[in-house]
Formats: structure tokens, C-alpha cells, sequence
């Protein structure tokens, strides 16, 4: 449990890794590793089976700590290795469905850290943006990458170049968020989604992993690494309730184990 990053289970299996550093959750050093720490707890814990990413009521987190980084020299960002992406990393790679509920500003490393979740669902209070071209830098944590696998090359060069804040329905229609809700409603919604996901096979695993990293390959590598993962299922019991529950019962009734 950290000071600033805590993760709670409800008894859904569903993960809340919620960022609580006041007023508007900026991204410091500690808050990197404990995302790192609620990452990896997230990996390998088995109760957890699905996670949503929350900042409150108010603010989802807006970027890194300025305040911070203008201390910050060439040589000790060097340094460091890359620690904020590094934490991304292994939030992106939690191996199953992570939602981010964002409510109020995702900007700069708070955009980055919601594009790590799987789905983005916004209150219609939300702002997005990655404003860091105003700050004479650019992105740093996913921003130019992540976003334009999201949402493809044009889109993601007028989002960075142009720094601007876009409003949820904007950053709906960019494909940067897949749903608006009422701001209230919003973590709600993500959880209630989540806790569907929570009674899903273990399938969902190979699945994620075959879409993430198989968009990092080339065509004939994907689909190899889809044969491999599509086997892999076979090997598992959710395999042999779900096609059993299919033959006794119909489509969409089996209840799975996650093993
Ligand atoms: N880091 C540090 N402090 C921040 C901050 C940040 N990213 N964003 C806001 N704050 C601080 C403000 O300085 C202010 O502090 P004081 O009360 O001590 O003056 C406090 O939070 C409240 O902020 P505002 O008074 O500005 O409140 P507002 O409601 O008028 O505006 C805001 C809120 C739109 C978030 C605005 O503060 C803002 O634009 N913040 C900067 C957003 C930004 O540029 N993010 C990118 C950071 S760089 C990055 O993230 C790099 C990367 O890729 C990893």
C-alpha cells in the first residue's frame, strides 16, 4: 500500500489502483513506483482478475510533476532509465482487463497512464490532452506512441502539436476514449464492466497478449504467435467448460474457473 497509489479488491475480483496525491494527482517519483508496486500486484495476484485504473472524483492526474522536472537535468532523467515508463510498462502489461475511469483532467502523463488500460471510459467532465509541446518537450511516457497506435498517425500529430485539451466527447470521436458517461456515474460504469471481464476465462490473457504484442510484429509473426496462444487455451479447463457449456446449455452460459 503507498502513500500515494493504493489497490483494493472488492470481492468481484476487481482492482481499483487508485491515485490520490492532491490537488491534481502530478506524477513524482514515488507515484512511479508505487504504480510500478500496485502493477505488479495487480500481475500476480490470482484473486485480482480484472483492474480499473481511478484518480477520484475530481482529477485523474494531470501529467507529470512540473515542479519536479524543471529541477531535472539531461543527465539525472538519463539516469534514471525511464522510470515513469518503465511503470507504464508494467501497468500496460498487467495480463488482464484493465479499464481506466477518468474523471476531470487527463493531461500529459495522465493521459499516457490511461492509455496504458485497455479501455478509457470519461466522465463528461473529462479533459485529455498532451500538452507537453507548451511545456517545450514532448511526451514522454507513451504519448507519441501508444496514442498513435490507438488512434492512428494524423490524429495523434495534432493531439501532441497542438498541446490542446479536447473535451470527452472530442477525444470520443478521436477514438481516444471509448464511452462518455455522467461524471458521477463513471467508475461506477468502469467497475461494472470490469466485474463482467472478472468472470471471463483465462482466455482473456492469450487474447490481450495476442492483440499487444502482435501489434508490435510484423503480419506473419502475429498471426505465428495467434497459433501459439490459440493452442495454449486448449491447454487450459475453461477451454473444456466453455465448449461443454456451449453443447449442454447454448451460447454464453459457462462459468469459468480462470484456469
Ligand atoms: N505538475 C505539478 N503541479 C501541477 C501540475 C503538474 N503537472 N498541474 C497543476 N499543478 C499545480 C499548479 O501549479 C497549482 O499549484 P499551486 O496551487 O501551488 O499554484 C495546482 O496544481 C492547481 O493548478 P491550477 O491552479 O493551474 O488549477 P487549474 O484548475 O486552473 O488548472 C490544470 C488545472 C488544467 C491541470 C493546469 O494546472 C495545467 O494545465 N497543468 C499542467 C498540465 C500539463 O502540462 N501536463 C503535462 C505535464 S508534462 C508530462 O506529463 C510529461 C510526460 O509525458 C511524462
Amino acid at each position: 500500500m503507498g502513500e500515494f497509489v493504493t489497490v483494493l479488491t472488492d470481492d468481484h475480483g476487481v482492482a481499483t489502483i487508485r491515485l490520490d496525491r492532491a490537488p491534481v494527482n502530478a506524477l513524482n517519483e514515488q507515484v512511479w513506483g508505487e504504480f510500478g508496486e500496485a502493477a505488479a500486484q495487480c500481475t500476480e495476484d490470482a484473486d485480482i482478475r480484472a483492474v480499473v485504473l481511478w484518480g477520484g472524483p475530481k482529477v485523474f492526474a494531470a501529467g507529470a510533476d512540473i515542479k519536479y522536472m524543471k529541477e531535472v537535468s539531461y543527465q539525472e532523467f538519463f539516469a534514471s532509465g525511464g522510470g515513469l515508463q518503465r511503470a507504464f510498462e508494467a501497468l500496460a502489461r498487467i495480463p488482464k482487463v484493465v479499464i481506466a475511469a477518468i474523471n476531470g483532467y487527463a493531461l500529459g502523463g495522465g493521459c499516457e497512464w490511461a492509455l496504458t488500460a485497455d479501455f478509457r471510459y470519461a466522465a463528461d467532465n473529462a479533459q485529455l490532452g498532451q500538452p507537453e509541446i507548451l511545456l517545450g518537450i514532448i511526451p514522454g511516457a507513451g504519448g507519441t506512441q501508444r496514442l498513435t497506435r490507438l488512434v492512428g498517425v494524423a490524429k495523434a500529430k495534432e493531439i501532441v502539436y497542438s498541446g490542446r485539451f479536447y473535451s470527452a466527447e472530442e477525444a470520443r470521436e478521436l477514438g481516444l476514449v471509448d464511452c462518455v458517461h455522467p461524471a458521477d456515474e463513471v467508475y461506477d460504469r468502469a467497475v461494472e464492466t470490469a466485474r463482467q471481464y472478472a468472470k471471463g476465462p483465462y482466455a482473456l490473457r492469450m487474447a490481450k497478449k495476442a492483440i499487444d504484442e502482435g501489434i508490435e510484429m510484423d503480419l506473419d509473426s502475429a498471426l505465428r504467435l495467434e497459433t501459439t496462444l490459440f493452442t495454449a487455451t486448449f491447454a487450459t479447463e475453461d477451454a473444456r467448460i466453455g465448449m461443454q457449456s456451449f453443447v449442454d446449455s447454448g451460447p454464453g452460459k459457462a462459468e469459468f474457473k480462470q484456469n
